[in-house]
């Protein structure tokens, strides 16, 4: 069976296929009758979803996170596309479903990620933070999360390896900005310090088969649970410089720039500055491309409202309009 893509489905068209349920709620009508409302994902995009009928049944029948085989129409309501959904019910083994076509990963080559992350790494010339580096490198099993970990619930990078890509996108413009335009600033510090910032996400989100939040992670949160576990790491190396791990747990700490993003402290050192920043480009530029590719209004030239970065993000690009001979500016 063909399996129809969330975002190329039209108003009106009847579909089957396999999907993610990225969210589940009971709701009730003014009536006082209950309904489900869900999201549906796969790798174009989101859809909304409504079932009417049968409440109780399919309540029972499928969680937030599983994979259902749905049947369903698209409706328009308020402008927007919804799912009403006819059938739905827990995929089986038997369904031999292809996760890629569902759960979104990252497009990057993860092998050729972790190696140009190594070959970053190495330049670190400090023994203490090459010893520590190593400590990560050579942890299999942090190594195996690292690799098919997301970077967020939902906010960026949220698919299978992107917490991976986050962190290679940082150590390549770490690497450039200390390298080669702020040479007065300690390379070393600010290589280990984007690599360490998010770690802190492996104990924070389950990766597979939907991003969500560990109990740590709802009640820690990954800023407290890098900085633990950095901590359990030094502790294992002898001799570390107290200065040194203040340094870096500064770092840790005050990455997210501002106590409203939920940093306790501000970034007080030139080092601590920078990765703040290019952890907010990032994470910024990500959000951008995710909201576009996951609108499904494609006929529209803004996307939805982003309550991150509230606004709408534009759509069209320089170089479509051109291909258009579109002169309308
Ligand atoms: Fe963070
Ligand atoms: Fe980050």
């Amino acid at each position: 069976m063909a399996q129809p893509k969330l975002k190329e489905l039209k108003i009106g068209e009847s579909f089957t296929g396999f999907y993610l349920v990225e969210s589940k709620r009971a709701r009730q009508t003014r009536e006082g009758g209950f309904f489900i409302d869900l999201d549906l994902r796969d790798v174009s995009g989101t859809l909304n979803g409504k079932i009417w009928e049968d409440f109780e049944r399919y309540q029972e029948e499928f969680e937030r996170g599983d994979i259902v085989k749905l049947e369903g129409i698209v409706e328009s309501y308020r402008d927007q596309a919804q799912v009403r959904v006819k059938r739905i019910r827990k995929a089986r083994a038997e369904d031999r479903i292809d996760y890629s076509l569902i759960i979104p990963s990252t497009r990057q080559d993860v092998n050729q990620m972790v190696a140009e992350i190594r070959e970053i790494i190495s330049r670190v010339k400090n023994p203490y933070l090459q010893k520590l580096l190593e400590l990560y490198w050579n942890d299999e099993g942090f190594m195996e999360k690292l690799k098919t970990g997301p970077a967020a619930r939902n906010l960026h990078h949220s698919y299978l390896g992107g917490l991976l890509e986050h962190i290679w996108h940082m150590l390549k413009i770490a690497h450039l900005l200390a390298g080669e335009i702020y040479p007065a600033l300690d390379y070393d510090l600010i290589i280990t310090g984007a690599f360490l910032h998010d770690l802190g996400k492996i104990d924070e989100l389950n990766s597979f088969p939907v991003p969500s939040y560990t109990r740590a992670g709802y009640l820690e949160g990954h800023i407290i649970l890098g900085l633990k576990s950095f901590q359990e790491k030094v502790s294992l190396i002898s001799d570390f410089p107290g200065e040194l791990k203040l340094h870096l747990e500064h770092i840790i700490l005050s990455h997210h720039g501002e106590k409203e993003w939920g940093s306790p402290v501000l970034p007080a050192t030139s080092e601590a500055m920078l990765i703040h920043f290019i952890d907010n480009l990032d994470a910024k530029l990500a959000m951008i491309e995710e909201a576009i590719e996951r609108d499904w209004n494609q006929n529209e030239e803004f996307t939805g409202w982003h309550p991150i970065l509230e606004r709408h993000i534009y759509k069209r690009r320089v170089k479509d309009i051109k291909t258009e001979g579109d002169d309308e500016l």
